[in-house]
């Protein structure tokens, strides 16, 4: 098949996977959930039609193989999970690039094992902890994580039972690393970078890190009629405040993103003074020291302005992602294959997290990002173009040809 066609499959197979959906209407696809049953049908026939042999991990990562002389094996993929009202590509086209590469390759044809992994969970938006698929085939993943409650109250030992597989092999989704080249990873930019350069293609020579913070608000709910304004201990007002504030600071440190991407108002009365608020902090930078900076100055200010109002605040999780940098050996292998079809090797860091950043920890990795035109992801008219996919397929075969 030609790169086009395999690119045209690749879309094609893309807007089928967006109809496995929880919620119809938009596009929701969290851990384990029931539509990933339907996904892995897919997932599963199209890599055995590309000639890969297929299982499922105790985590519910999908992974297909393509057998070549071994006993080595260079490893591929990227999250079948979503967020909540997502695109159709966002991790999604990562997977299918590697079928439309192993399609393209046949077996036998290269000199390690070709694996393309569809990870289960990415996003963290069932658990509230990102990489959940990453980390178990890393080696990473700890007991702990299994009691974990999801909004349901589901654990996620039970959510793995409820998918057929047994959480206690949690441990036998780890990869032997030994016997692992490296990772690299094809996925949509999702950012403005690559197509204000007018290019199809960017190599990746690294991921920023990022604090992702979970916290409440806590004031007094009262009654919005008869409570005087003064002395109110309004939740709301407290948050409104500090998203004034984190949207001024991210503006004035360049290159930081700060985000409160997630607020629950409650008890959510519309003449009730909000006793509560949960919600999300967000932060990232390429650089670790400023970024550690960041979150200390934004966790301190929530802290001051809950004080100064008399309400409490209290911190729910902590998550931090160190600041990766890619495996220059591959970054250049990927530049170079890049160039050979004509491309421009322009080099770029990734705002965005990606399961890269867990395989970083184990295995040389490299990633290829896809120009995503508008900028736009997380955002169901997130998009791409089929040539430039075609261009990434073409390029990803001869980078693999060339490791
Ligand atoms: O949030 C992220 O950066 C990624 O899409 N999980
Ligand atoms: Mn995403
Ligand atoms: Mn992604």
């Amino acid at each position: 098949m030609k790169f086009n066609d395999l690119a045209q499959q690749a879309l094609q197979r893309a807007d089928e996977l967006a109809t496995c959906t929880e919620t119809p209407g938009i596009l929701k696809r969290t851990f384990l959930s029931d539509p990933m049953k339907k996904t892995h049908e897919l997932v599963r026939s199209w890599m055995q039609n590309a000639g890969m042999q297929v299982r499922v991990d105790a985590l519910g990562n999908i992974v297909g193989r393509l057998q070549g002389k071994g006993p080595k094996a260079f490893l591929t993929g990227s999250h079948l999970d979503t967020v909540p009202d997502a695109g159709k590509y966002d991790g999604m086209l990562g997977v299918l690039i590697g079928i439309a590469a192993a399609e393209a390759i046949g077996t036998q044809n290269l000199n390690f094992h070709f694996d393309t992994i569809g990870f289960s969970d990415e996003e963290g938006v069932r658990y509230k902890m990102p990489y959940l698929g990453s980390l178990a085939i890393s080696g990473l993943f700890k007991e702990e994580f299994l009691s974990r409650v999801d909004d349901k109250g589901i654990t996620m030992a039970d959510a793995i039972k409820n998918f057929g597989l047994n959480p206690a092999d949690y441990k036998s989704a780890a990869y032997n690393f030994a016997e692992v080249k490296g990772f690299a990873e094809v996925h949509i930019e999702q950012g403005p970078v690559l197509e204000a350069q007018k290019l199809a293609l960017g190599a990746v020579t690294g991921l920023v890190g990022q604090s992702r913070i979970k916290l409440y608000f806590r004031g007094l709910a009262g009654h919005a009629g008869t409570t005087p304004m003064p002395g109110r201990l309004d939740a709301f007002a407290a948050l409104s405040e500090l998203a004034v504030f984190v949207e001024k600071y991210g503006l004035s440190i360049p290159h930081l993103v700060a985000t409160i991407g997630m607020a629950q108002v409650r008890p959510g009365g519309a003449n009730v003074i909000p006793g509560e608020v949960y919600f999300s902090l967000d932060i990232r930078h390429g650089d670790q020291p400023v970024l550690d900076q960041a979150t200390e100055v934004i966790l301190a200010e929530a802290e001051h302005i809950a004080k100064r109002r008399g309400i409490k605040m209290a911190i729910e999780t902590k998550e931090s992602q160190a600041v990766v940098k890619c495996d220059e050996h591959l970054v250049n292998k990927m530049a170079q294959a890049m160039e050979k079809h004509g491309h421009q090797h322009f080099h770029l860091a990734s705002g965005a997290g990606h399961d890269t950043a867990i395989l970083s920890k184990v295995t040389p990795t490299a990633m290829l990002f896809i120009r995503s035109p508008g900028g736009i992801s997380h955002n169901p008219i997130e998009t791409v173009n089929v040539e430039d996919v075609a261009a990434a397929i073409e390029v990803f075969v001869s980078f693999l040809r060339s490791v």
